[in-house]
């Protein structure tokens, strides 16, 4: 199993994982957009024949009113279900931070979450160490809550 950045031919493959693992999907431009103006940040986990198994997709906010900080956002994470626990989401995410801090000097990772979402809350909070900042109410499409997280970055500078 190898974790490199993503490039550009990786970004079909990103969605398609995307459309087998999660009910939050994207058009095509959307991938393009970050894969066109954040080429360091999304990371992709292949298999040894090369396959996509998992992806993060990541990107750089602006910052939030009278904020100073840079921070980046994980827009969406996911990992094929036959190739999980292996560690490749924690990897994943790990790439991801620390490319943001070396190309953006970020200071934070944030991202949203739902509250029923056992395994990628597990995930936030006890691997990578994500606090909980606020519930976003109905954030979700289908009228679920979400967790609004952050991580500190400063361990990647
Ligand atoms: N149950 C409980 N804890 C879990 C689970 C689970 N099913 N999966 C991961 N964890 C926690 C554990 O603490 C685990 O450490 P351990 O295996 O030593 O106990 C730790 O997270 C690290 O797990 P990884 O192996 O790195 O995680 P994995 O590669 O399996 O991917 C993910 C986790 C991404 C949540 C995967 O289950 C998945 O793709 N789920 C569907 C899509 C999804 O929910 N994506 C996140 C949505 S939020 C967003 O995109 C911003």
């Amino acid at each position: 199993m190898n974790i490199r950045c993503a490039k550009p031919d990786d970004l079909m493959s990103m969605q398609h994982c995307n459309l087998l693992c999660l009910p939050e999907n994207y058009q095509m431009k959307y991938y393009f957009y970050h894969g066109l103006t954040w080429p360091q940040l999304s990371y992709v986990a292949e298999d040894d024949k090369g396959n996509i198994v998992g992806y993060v997709l990541a990107k750089m906010e602006e910052p939030e009113p009278g904020e100073e900080s840079k921070h980046g956002h994980i827009t969406s994470l996911a990992v094929k279900r036959s190739y999980r626990r292996l560690g490749l989401a924690q990897k994943l995410m790990n790439q991801a931070s620390q490319a943001m801090v070396e190309c953006f000097d970020a200071q934070y990772v944030s991202l949203h979450v739902r509250k029923s979402n056992r395994a990628a809350l597990n995930l936030y909070t006890d691997s990578l160490k994500f606090k909980i900042i606020e519930i976003e109410p109905k954030y979700y499409a289908d009228g679920e809550d979400a967790y609004a997280m952050r991580r500190d970055l400063s361990e990647f500078s």
